[in-house]
């Protein structure tokens, strides 16, 4: 499909329209995750959240963290129902990656043990499986750690010195 237009999060009531979508569909649903669960994730100012936009509706979204130990962290990555496997979660993440190597060389994210089409996705854009942290969410059920490198952090911070210099 044609790229879309994906634009930072602007108002409260895009979050609602995100944390909607997000709370009616999987993995959520089996994570027990509540429409309020779901906009404090989709409305905590010290993620970034990035949303596709077909016209005015609201095609999926993404959210990244660009703090902590993991930087450069996906948390959520969601499209709707009607606009899956059309190329958008793709783009969000071509979008998000751009994003995250400006500023790092490590995207990471989880996907649960239970989302087998979702991690193929991610093994497609070049993501690893560095890990599994069971039981982490929910009882019987992992998460399992992914990570994408464009190289060392030190040969990054180089590279980046060289570039500002
Ligand atoms: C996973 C998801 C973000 C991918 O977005 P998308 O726009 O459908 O992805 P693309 O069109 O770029 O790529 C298609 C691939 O996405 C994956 N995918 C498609 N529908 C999916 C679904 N319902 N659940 C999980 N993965 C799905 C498959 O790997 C698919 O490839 P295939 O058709 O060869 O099996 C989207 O399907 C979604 O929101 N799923 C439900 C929520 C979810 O699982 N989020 C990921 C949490 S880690």
């Amino acid at each position: 499909m044609d790229p879309l237009s994906i634009r930072a999060m602007q108002s409260k009531d895009d979050a609602q329209q995100c944390a909607a979508i997000m709370a009616t569909t999987e993995p959520w649903i089996t994570l027990g995750r509540s429409f309020d669960d779901c906009l404090a994730v989709v409305a905590d100012e010290r993620r970034e959240v990035y949303i596709a936009w077909d016209a005015d509706h609201i095609a999926g979204f993404i959210i990244i963290n660009m703090h902590g130990a993991f930087t450069g962290y996906i948390q959520t990555v969601c499209v709707d129902a009607e606009w899956r496997s059309r190329g958008v979660g793709s783009q969000l993440l071509q979008y998000a990656e751009d994003r995250i190597f400006s500023e790092s060389p490590n995207a990471f994210l989880c996907v649960s043990s239970f989302n087998p089409r979702a991690l193929q996705l991610y093994e497609r854009h070049g993501y690893r499986v560095v890990g599994e942290l069971e039981d982490y969410l929910v009882t019987g059920h992992s998460e399992i750690l992914m990570r994408k490198s464009i190289g060392p952090i030190d040969d990054y911070r180089k590279r980046k010195q060289r570039q500002d210099a």
